[in-house]
């Protein structure tokens, strides 16, 4: 692990990146890992340190539009509209690829992703590496994404070269990724940058809500809704529950937080942030479900946020967390 301040430290990581090795540094969004996005063998080797499945492909991270014409063909001018608006920051665009993009990080599709990240550290990496830079949240396959450099030595420590320690990360929630090469364009993951940001420029951009995906042990019921209805809701399952004998925690705001009281210390209570704050919410989220894992709880109850701004991002990743998604009604 090394101080991201720390002199040469930079170099010495985008050094190893060129050499064909596995360099950990923090974006605007969480932690990547990263490896040079046209070294089929290094990107091999970045596959397999995080276990991650072939059919997936890896975002290319970049120093800014003018790398583009590296790793797409015919950019459509939407694109350019688009970086010139978010970059850099949590936006992925998802292009046709270009032709020296290796088959590996394309997971062998017709598309490339790529962003530019919005952090001093990343944009000095990828420069001093020269050319685009492959990364992927640096978790172990399944897992959180970290938003520290201690939780990525945790997840991945033994299978990577370098660490770049810039500490917590700013948004906590990963890029948004908006499809360019389908008509209209979709938005395949909600992220960073709002829709309703987006919609500016994309009248008529798609979004389609992800279904629960009963990942993470399925220990996770994301309940939906009206908050009072949600607390109502949570508390009824939050009994049941704890009276068959099961450990119980509950995924609460500051502002819902006193609607479970009557349950009593048995039940592990944790706020996400407030309502009023889904930026706030953003970064502290992966945190808080890496707390929450540690406890090794049977159930985990958790309320939505309003579906506005990042709380919709936020919603998100607790439904894909979900084995089970419930509006409360
Ligand atoms: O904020 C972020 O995007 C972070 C930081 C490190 O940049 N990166 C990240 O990477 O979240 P990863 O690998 O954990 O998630 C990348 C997502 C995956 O869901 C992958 O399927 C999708 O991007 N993806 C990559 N290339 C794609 C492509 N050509 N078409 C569609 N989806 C793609
Ligand atoms: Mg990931």
């Amino acid at each position: 692990m090394l101080g991201a301040a720390e002199p040469g430290a930079v170099e010495r990581a985008a050094a190893i990146i060129r050499g064909g090795g596995l360099a950990a540094f923090p974006t605007e969004t969480v932690y990547g890992v990263g490896a040079d996005g046209f070294d089929a063998a290094a990107v091999a080797r970045l596959y397999r340190a995080k276990g991650r499945a072939p059919d997936k492909p890896i975002i290319l991270h970049l120093t800014g539009m003018e790398m583009l014409a590296e790793v797409a063909r015919d950019v459509p001018p939407i694109a350019h509209a688009l970086a010139g608006a978010f970059w850099p920051g949590p936006l992925t665009l998802v292009l046709p690829r270009g032709r020296h993009v290796p088959d590996i990080v394309a997971a062998g599709g017709d598309t490339v992703a790529a962003r530019c990240p919005a952090h001093p550290v990343a944009l000095a990496l990828i420069g001093a590496v020269g050319r685009a830079v492959a990364a992927t949240s640096a978790n172990r396959s399944g897992g959180l994404s970290p938003t520290r450099a201690e939780e990525v030595l945790e997840e991945l420590g033994g299978a990577i070269d370098v660490i770049l320690d810039g500490g917590p990360t700013g948004v906590g929630v990963e890029s948004t990724i908006v499809d360019l090469t389908v008509t209209p364009p979709e938005v395949l993951r909600l992220g960073g940058v709002p829709v309703e940001q987006l919609r500016e420029h994309l009248p008529d951009l798609v979004v389609r809500p992800s279904p629960a995906a009963g990942v993470r042990g399925g220990r996770l019921v994301l309940v939906e809704g009206e908050p009072e209805r949600v607390a109502a809701e949570i508390r009824r399952r939050a009994r049941e529950l704890a009276a068959r004998g099961l450990r119980v925690g509950v995924l609460a705001t500051a502002e819902t937080l006193p609607l479970y009281d009557e349950l009593g210390a048995g039940v592990v209570r944790q706020v996400l942030g407030s309502r009023r704050d889904p930026e706030g919410a953003g970064r502290a989220l992966f945190g808080v479900l890496r707390a929450l894992e540690r406890l090794g709880l049977d159930v985990i109850l958790a309320e939505g946020l309003p579906q506005v701004g990042l709380g919709a991002a936020v919603t998100d990743r607790l439904r894909r967390a979900a084995r089970e998604v419930v509006v409360a009604g």
